[in-house]
């Protein structure tokens, strides 16, 4: 049975930085005819508009109402997804240096994470989805029908995040290395929905994977997935 015939469900992607989330989510979603959600996008808008109002991300307060206030929209785009904030395409100024550094201290804030979570929800009402974060499975969809815990060895996601910085990084790779664990570890300790590994989600280390391999996997238990709900719904 084809998959447009089938029911149409939803793919929560997890794990840590670096680790392809984002290139295997957008085939995945491409292969089913999903929609693409890249929630890390979300808060790196969040992140990047606070940096250029220069306010620091230890108010919390002001920065909980500028997510409030924020207009974050997701489109689809010829070379990937777009970011638009109130309208404007902030897509190229999402993954700097100065951004990296500050995204896990901002999405730690609560109120952020609350607002941005609703956004997510609602975008995945109507299924069909592939979103890929750092609490979907967890938090934000943990009714989702097929759940991936998607990680890579430090060294390989540093050289991955390194390899999209550029031909001026800006930075080496060993250090890079240790801006990952870092922001690992900021990412899993903090209070409000943390990055850890739903029980129910399927563990994929992509270490010596190509992304395509990892990505058809998960397609065929997405595939797999819809199938034993329609067969159920018979
Ligand atoms: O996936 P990414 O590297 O673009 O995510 C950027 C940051 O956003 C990451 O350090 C953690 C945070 N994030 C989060 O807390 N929850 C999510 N669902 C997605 C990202």
């Amino acid at each position: 049975m084809d998959v447009q015939s089938s029911h149409r469900i939803n793919i929560a992607i997890d794990g840590p930085a670096g680790a392809g989330k984002s290139t295997v989510a957008r085939l995945v979603a491409n292969a089913l005819q999903y929609i693409y959600v890249d929630t890390g996008a979300m808060y790196r808008a969040v992140t990047m508009i606070a940096l250029e109002r220069g306010l620091s991300s230890d108010n919390e307060r002001e920065i909980g109402r500028l997510a409030n206030e924020l207009e974050i929209e997701l489109l689809p785009g010829e070379g990937g997804q777009r970011v638009l904030v109130d309208g404007a395409d902030v897509t190229g100024r999402l993954r700097t240096l100065d951004v990296n550094r500050n995204v896990s201290a901002i999405a730690a804030i609560e109120a952020v994470r609350k607002r941005m979570a609703d956004l997510q929800r609602k975008m995945a009402a109507a299924k069909g989805v592939v979103m890929d974060g750092r609490d979907i499975g967890t938090h934000v969809l943990p009714d989702a029908e097929l759940k991936v815990f998607l990680t890579a060895s430090p060294r390989e996601r540093a050289e991955r995040r390194f390899r999209e910085l550029g031909d001026n990084p800006g930075i080496t790779l060993d250090q890079l290395e240790l801006d990952i664990a870092e922001r690992d570890r900021k990412d899993q300790e903090r209070e409000f929905a943390p990055l850890v590994q739903a029980p129910d989600a399927r563990f994929v280390d992509s270490t010596g994977w190509s992304i395509d391999q990892v990505a058809e996997q998960i397609v065929e238990w997405g595939r797999a997935a819809a199938r034993t709900i329609s067969a159920g719904e018979k």
